[in-house]
Parts: C-alpha cells; structure tokens; sequence
C-alpha cells in the first residue's frame, strides 16, 4: 500500500512550490510567528524561552512574518487548493491583529474559532488561556456537520516533547466538518507532527513541511505508528486498568 504521507525538510513556500495546483482538501495549520516574540519577553528570557533549533539559535527566525511575506504565504496556500477546499490558521493574539486581517485579502474568512487551552499559561496583563484558528473557504462548500460550536475547551500539551506541540484533539475538530476519508490534508509548519497524526486518523492523505530536521524525524515517527495501527508515540500514556473482581 502506498504511504498515505510525506514530510519535507523545506521552508513553506519551497515546499508550497513544489505542489501542483489544486491539489490539496483542507489546509490545518500552526505557523511560526516572529511577531509575538519579538514583542513580547517576560523577565530575562523571551516568551517562547525554551525555542531553539539544533544549531541553539533562535527559533522562526527563516519565517519573517511581515504581512508582504504573510499574504505570499496565503497566496501559495490558495493556488494548492482545490476549489472549495477549507483553510485553519492558528494565530496568537499578537499575530491574529498584526496579520489575521489579510486572510480576507485571499479567502472568505467564515469564522474566528477560540482555542480554550483549559490551564492558565503567561501574560503580563491577563494570562493567556487562549488562541484563535481563523477558518476560511477557498470559493464555497459547507462544513458536513452543522453541530460544531466555535469555542473548543481542548487542554494544552504541557511539557511535550516538541515546543509548541498542540494537541491533535485541535486538529480532529479542525477535520470534523471539513474532511472526508480519502481527502488530503496539508500543513507547511508541521512541528510534532500533531497534524499529520489527525489527517490519518480522520482516513486521508498527509504532506506537510518543517524547516526543522527534528520536526520532520519525529513527525515521521508518529505517523508511521499511527499508520501501521499502532498508538501515537506521543500521545496520553495509556490508563491504567482498573481491576474489577469476576463475579
Ligand atoms: C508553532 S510550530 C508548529 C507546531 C505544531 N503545530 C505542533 O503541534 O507541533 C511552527 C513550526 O514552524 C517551523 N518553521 C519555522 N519557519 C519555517 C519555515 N520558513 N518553513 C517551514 N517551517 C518553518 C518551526 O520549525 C516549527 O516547527
């Protein structure tokens, strides 16, 4: 059976480059924003204190998120989707008013999803619980499901084993109204793979992209356990069983 992924080592507009037109369902994605770190620092280390990449240098420094390098981005996204296919971008709260805005410029923006992450993170003036996905069409077609709220209490992933993992309980909700098995779905800043991991579990196809080496060797290892059936390798550990006496 043909493997139902692939996960370049290359920078999103490379990879976005080297998809044909129309090819792609539903586009889920986490990207790298600059603005908020460049904006924001708390005590003496930056927001994101923990980022670095394997040369120890600072993270998303290859994706200058100006809004000329942002709707270039969008642009790409467009001509890789099919006509009707859906779009989610997770923005921060820094980045959804600095660039969020120019998703109008090249989709129909249909709504701003909240990200409720349950826990309390950092924040100077109110601590962050949330992030926003913006959900945009590309021309027209409904989600499946006319039940899903706009509001999603999903707890963070606390300690994970990439920085800025996100839960792929975010990603199975992204896919509940908008992908059909069989379909393909696309991320160009891949991360943990969390997104790659809902794509298969929802039954379609994955291609995505990180520029980060460990990004792209640890999405690979769980899309292999997931795809052979196995447990996601960095999904919850399994409960313990509970032992009930036989009758
Ligand atoms: C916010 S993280 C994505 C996290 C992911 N959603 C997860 O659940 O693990 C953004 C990712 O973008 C990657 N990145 C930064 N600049 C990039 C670029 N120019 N092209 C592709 N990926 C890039 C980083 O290496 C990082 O893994």
């Amino acid at each position: 059976m043909p493997q139902r992924w692939r996960v370049a080592r290359a920078d999103c507009m490379e990879f976005l480059g080297s998809l044909a037109d129309g090819c792609v369902d539903v586009i889920t994605t986490d990207p790298a924003y600059s603005g908020m770190n460049e904006h924001m620092s708390f005590g003496h280390g930056r927001i994101v204190g923990r980022y670095s990449d394997e040369d120890n240098t600072r993270w998303f420094t290859e994706f200058r998120d100006n809004p000329e390098v942002f709707i270039a981005f969008l642009r790409e996204c467009h001509r890789v989707m099919r006509d009707g296919a859906h779009i989610y971008v997770m923005f921060d709260s820094f980045s959804l008013l600095s660039l969020g805005h120019l998703m109008r410029e090249v989709f129909a923006v249909k709504n701003i999803i909240v990200w409720d992450k349950v826990n309390l993170g950092m924040g100077h003036y109110f601590r962050r619980r949330h992030e926003t996905i913006v959900f945009a069409t590309k021309g027209h077609r409904r989600l499946s499901r006319r039940d899903l709220p706009d509001v999603w209490a999903v707890k963070r992933v606390h300690r994970g084993a990439y920085p800025t993992q996100k839960p792929v309980e975010l990603f199975n909700r992204m896919l509940a109204g908008s992908a059909d098995p069989g379909m393909t779905v696309c991320d160009p800043f891949v991360g943990s793979g969390s997104s790659a991991v809902a794509a298969l579990l929802a039954g379609c196809a994955f291609a995505g992209a990180d520029i980060s080496g460990d990004a792209v060797a640890l999405t690979d290892r769980r899309c292999t356990a997931v795809a052979a059936g196995r447990p996601d390798p960095l999904g919850p550990p399994p409960r313990p069983r509970i032992y009930t006496a036989p009758p």
